[in-house]
């Protein structure tokens, strides 16, 4: 298979410092160009990542007839705009979760999705730990899987970080509640019927800084889950089936240098006692997403995750800040 040729949209450092590196390692992706605002700063992740061309403008990079794909890591407020833009110039986008900022947005995507390939960056669905995770829970390894407990935080109050600024798709539902409502959908093989959601505010930034919820799966299947921009850095999730537990350590930011673990536990022993760990190799889940992504540019497999996906993860969070507003159950 010829790599698929790639442009990325701006120097963000999730992109810098783990997408396009991981892309990188890969002989289905040939990265031929980066862009950004600022030429100085596109030549500077050029150089340090040993990318062939840099663009002073996201729109030099789009009018590139090498490049066939285009990864999008802008911030949230730009991701439909310059995605219909690279989608125009007859190319296939992979963009950064939230694909959009509400459904609504997400849905002026749907005509360009049938000239192009339109896929929303959740590389945690590529890594080996959440398909073995599911294979078990397909295979009846914990009984019935009745619920779900996700956490998922960091500390940040720097101003200048797009998470804290509301006006462009700022707050932690949109950055990390997105990743337990596709673990919610993706462990039970389900679509959620209803939630309610209570939400803390940064008085300053007006963004979304702590955010519990519970979303309900229908025939007694429960996820809940707390998100937060302002406490501990910590991740963790686990399934709670009739018979037994599966705990994934690292459940989001797997890290591509080291091993991770899940723990598979029947409970007959308190305090974890009887669970066994479960490593898996070390694997690039940016790389795998970008393979996968391009295999699908190839035509060698169809996309796993589409446009369609990435609206339903939306439908979600819309209902999620519904409930902020009604304090009540918002259905999906
Ligand atoms: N999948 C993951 O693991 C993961 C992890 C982190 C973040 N993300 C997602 O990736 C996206 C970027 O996150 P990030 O933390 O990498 O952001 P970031 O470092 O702040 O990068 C965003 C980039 O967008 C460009 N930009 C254009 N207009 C801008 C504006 N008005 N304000 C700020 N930047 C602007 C800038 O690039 P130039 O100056 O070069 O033009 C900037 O470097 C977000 O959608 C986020 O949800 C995904």
């Amino acid at each position: 298979m010829q790599p698929v040729r790639w442009g990325i949209l701006s120097t963000a450092k999730i992109g810098r410092t783990k997408v396009v590196p991981g892309m990188m390692k890969s002989s289905l992706c040939d990265i031929v160009a980066v862009s950004s605002r600022n030429e100085a700063s596109a030549r500077e992740m050029a150089g340090e990542l040993g990318i062939r061309k840099a663009y002073g403008s996201y729109e030099a990079l789009l009018a590139d007839p090498d490049i066939e794909a285009i990864y999008n890591p802008l911030p949230n407020h730009l991701h439909v705009p310059m995605t219909l833009a690279a989608a125009a110039a007859g190319k296939h986008v992979l963009c950064e979760k939230p694909i959009a900022i509400t459904s609504a947005e997400a849905e002026k995507l749907k005509e360009a999705s049938s000239q192009v390939l339109i896929g929303e960056a959740f590389m945690v669905r590529h890594h080996p730990q959440w398909q073995h995770v599911r294979n078990l829970i397909r295979g009846d390894e914990i009984g019935e899987l009745r619920a779900l407990q996700v956490a998922f935080s960091y500390f940040n109050v720097d101003p200048l970080n797009i998470r804290n600024k509301a006006d462009i798709g700022g707050g932690g539902l949109l950055d990390i509640g997105c990743y337990a409502v596709v673990a919610g959908r993706y462990f039970f093989d389900a679509e959620p019927l209803r939630v309610i959601a209570l939400v803390d505010r940064d008085p300053a930034f007006g963004t979304d800084r702590m955010a519990s919820a519970l979303m309900d799966f229908g025939a007694g299947r429960q996820l809940t889950f707390t998100v937060s921009t302002q406490t501990v850095p910590f991740q963790r999730l686990q399934a709670l089936g009739t018979r037994g537990r599966i705990e994934i350590e690292i459940p989001f930011n797997a890290p591509a240098d080291k091993p991770v673990r899940i723990f598979v536990d029947d409970g007959t022993v308190h305090g974890g006692g009887s669970a066994r760990a479960t490593e898996f190799r070390m694997v690039d889940q940016y790389q795998l997403q970008g393979e996968a992504f391009s295999r699908a540019v190839r035509g060698a497999e169809p996309l796993a995750y589409g446009l369609d996906d990435a609206i339903q993860n939306l439908r979600i969070l819309d209902a999620l800040r519904r409930s902020e507003a009604s304090a009540a159950w918002e259905a999906i």
